[in-house]
């Protein structure tokens, strides 16, 4: 049987879309796909101020394909002591950095440059919560002690639910949220939402580990138990407002991923979509697609709603699936959810501003 289901055209509120020849290869995914895309900080260095933002804004519209023509990144800024708090609340007001990224410093990739503390950084905290600033934190204890499964559940009790109880005013997302603690946290915490992944929605340790060891199911946090999966689903077919579609999609070369140390990062602007509605469709929750992809987003971000729906068919047509990607320097990037994409077919339809009453 086909099923369809038409939503409102959707956002990725948490993306990696490096840069350079990298960049090239895979902006148009992400640009085609969605409208608003929330664009991570983690270069080598790090974005810290209104002009890296305004340089690195420059470099990734240059990459945008002219077949994606209203795509509108929004920016992030990395957490550090570099950051001028005039320049941020600069940034803030004129639209050009939406909000601060807190990365535990070794936790993930390209996480060098950031905190050990999140204590260290109370008086930018402030500031932000003054200003109406989101914080995104990757929230992800680094202590050697802690379990590596554990690691999310520590740093929220240890770090991030500190700074909420001292700051209440300061709007938060736990992004990638990847076990039912983290779910707990947002639920008990009505200052913060949390963006959800479609591989932590759809893949569990298992499918990590179980089978011979799968690099490119390898990101941070890591992808978790099947009772952390199935709190993650609930969460996100729940209507609940706070939880939104973040790809957290970071690619990587294979020559990064196969070797003795994969490089965490899973790349999947090209399916992710595709992911996230068979996992809904699993669920029988199909009918909740719109609400975590595309609207609770747009009303957590204060952005301008969509005038054009996307169609998603269950159909099963043959047709030759890409599994990777090349950039121009000769790297090969695997794209996640080919499975999936498999099985949907996605068509963006033009509709009347007047279907969705702006
Ligand atoms: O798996 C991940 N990859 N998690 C992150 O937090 C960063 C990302 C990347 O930049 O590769
Ligand atoms: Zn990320």
């Amino acid at each position: 049987m086909t099923i369809s289901i038409e939503i409102p055209q959707p956002d990725d509120w948490h993306v990696h879309l490096r840069d350079g020849d990298m960049l090239a290869a895979v902006v148009g995914y992400t640009a085609r796909r969605f409208r608003y895309a929330l664009v991570m900080p983690n270069l080598v260095p790090a974005i810290t101020s209104t002009a890296a933002v305004a340089t690195y804004r420059e470099r990734i519209m240059a990459a945008v394909p002219v077949d994606a023509a209203d795509f509108r990144p929004l920016f992030a800024i990395y957490c550090s002591r570099v950051i001028d708090l005039d320049d941020l609340r600069r940034g803030a007001a004129d639209g050009s950095i939406a909000a601060v990224k807190y990365y535990p410093a070794g936790a993930t990739t390209n996480s060098a440059a950031g905190g050990s503390s999140m204590f260290d950084f109370m008086s930018l905290f402030e500031v932000m919560a003054d200003s109406e600033i989101r914080l995104l934190v990757h929230a992800e204890s680094t202590d050697p002690a802690i379990d590596i499964f554990d690691r999310e559940a520590h740093f929220l009790s240890e770090q991030l639910a500190p700074v909420c109880a001292a700051l209440p005013e300061l709007s938060v997302t736990v992004e990638h949220v990847s076990t039912s603690d983290g779910v707990d946290f947002v639920a008990a915490h009505p200052r913060c939402a949390a963006t959800i992944t479609p591989h932590h929605l759809a893949r569990d340790r298992s499918h990590l580990l179980a089978n011979g060891m799968r690099p490119d199911l390898y990101c941070k946090p890591v992808i978790n138990s099947t009772t952390d999966r199935a709190a993650l689903l609930a969460a996100a077919t729940s209507g609940a407002k706070g939880y939104m579609l973040g790809t957290d999609s970071a690619p990587h070369p294979t020559t990064a991923k196969y070797g003795p140390v994969a490089k965490a990062g899973v790349f999947n602007a090209a399916y992710g979509l595709e992911v996230v509605a068979e996992a809904f469709y699993q669920a029988g929750r199909l009918d909740q697609l719109g609400q975590f992809a595309s609207t609770n987003g747009v009303a957590c971000w204060g952005v301008e709603p969509p005038s054009s729906t996307i169609t998603l068919t269950r159909e099963t047509i043959d047709r030759e699936l890409a599994t990777s990607l090349t950039t121009t320097k000769g790297d090969e990037v695997v794209l996640f959810g080919t499975e999936e994409a498999a099985l949907w077919t996605i068509q963006t339809t033009p509709v009347t501003a007047a279907t969705f009453g702006c």
